[in-house]
């Protein structure tokens, strides 16, 4: 049930997204006067002891959270995930070296977009043919000999494909990990460069946090200038600049929350719970709703369904809204319904999803 004491509702929207009522709560309460202050962290130098203390710990927990190992560093930086696709590609590319990139949907093509002006694009698996509804067997994926990195988005937050596992190459992976970081344990051997604007599983919007391995750090030009710079990110501890502190804050608090449950392994089973739940409910009634992704890589974070006809779906995301569900619709480019389900989510979310489509299925079947 929401919860009745504060009014909360089930939100199973893309992101930003539901975030952890105990999360939420702690900020409000600490946000006029941090720890004894007499002001707010956000009214603070950035230079000050509680902000880096915040930074501080807020980057200890991910590493302790996703046991990012020392080769790796960790940074918060402004401007998102999309800020992300062109820093990628003009520390990465610059000099018009090529990388290899799987276009597995909306937000690949965005990424392959900004790589394309700075360097060369090859495209090891496009699946634009198949509508973005399947994802290459990650043993299957070879890059080209001359490419620099492999791209991929791990999971398509619009289409509902997640990689289950990831291409051993021979050279560093670099991921978009916007809709799924946190949810499972990550082979970091193989990933060079990870990237993830917060509004899913980490925190706020606004804010990108970047796992970069030394050695991909080294090959970066030192000439850029200053804020597309990974090295003076580094440098500057992630703050190069006055910081997105509040982001921060909410990160360290959601990070903390996490660790409560049981950090990622915790996130791994219950997202499997929560889409499980789901996914069944759509084959208990396979001739009403449909999942257009293939078995092999559905989402646990994102599933995507459609039902009928478009009435039928203004329908259920209308009365699912009156029962307590918001954020049902699909993405705007794709339409159809699409549930949400990140850590935050409890697994009552899902199984009154369920429940309800349920209800809907036998009414309007
Ligand atoms: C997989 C993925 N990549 C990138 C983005 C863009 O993120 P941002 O809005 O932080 O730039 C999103 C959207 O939230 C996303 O879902």
């Amino acid at each position: 049930m929401p919860d009745t004491a504060t009014h909360r509702i089930f939100n199973f929207s893309a992101g930003p997204c539901t975030l952890p009522l105990p999360v939420l709560e702690r900020a409000r309460d600490e946000l006029v006067d941090y720890g004894g202050t007499g002001m707010s962290l956000i009214e603070m130098s950035h230079r000050s002891m509680p902000v880096v203390s915040v930074f501080d710990e807020a980057e200890a927990l991910m590493r302790e959270a996703l046991s990012v190992p020392a080769s790796h560093h960790i940074l918060f930086i402004a401007g998102g995930a999309t800020f992300q696709f062109a820093m990628t590609a003009v520390n990465l590319l610059h000099g018009g070296k090529t990388a290899d990139f799987t276009h597995s949907g909306a937000w690949a093509k965005k990424a392959i977009a900004d790589a394309r002006k700075v360097g060369r694009v090859n495209l090891v698996f496009d699946g634009t043919d198949a509508n973005y509804t399947t994802l290459p067997d990650p043993a299957g994926v070879a890059c080209s000999d001359d490419a620099v990195y492999l791209h991929l988005t791990s999971n398509e937050t619009i289409g509902g494909v997640q990689w289950k596992a990831f291409p051993r190459v021979g050279r560093p992976i670099v991921a978009d990990m916007s809709s799924d970081i946190l949810s499972r344990p990550l082979p970091f051997e193989q990933f060079g460069l990870i990237y993830a604007g917060a509004q899913k599983n980490i925190g706020p919007a606004g804010v990108a946090v970047v796992i970069l391995r030394e050695d991909v750090l080294a090959q970066c030009p030192g000439d850029l200038p200053g804020y597309l710079n990974y090295a003076g990110h580094v440098e500057g501890q992630s703050m190069l600049n006055t910081p997105p502190v509040f982001q921060v804050y909410m990160i360290k608090l959601v990070l903390e929350w996490l660790k409560e449950q049981g950090g990622v392994a915790w996130a791994q089973e219950a997202a499997a719970r929560r889409s499980e739940a789901v996914y069944d409910a759509i084959a208990r009634h396979a001739d009403f709703y449909r999942c257009p992704v293939d078995e092999r890589c559905r989402s646990s974070m994102n599933v995507v369904f459609r039902l009928p006809d478009e009435d039928l779906e203004a329908r259920f995301i209308r009365e699912a809204e009156a029962a307590g569900m918001s954020g049902l619709k699909g993405h705007r480019s794709v339409g159809g319904c699409r549930a949400s389900l990140y850590n935050a989510m409890p697994l009552e979310g899902a199984e009154a999803l369920a429940s309800f489509m349920d209800r809907f299925a036998t009414t309007h079947g």
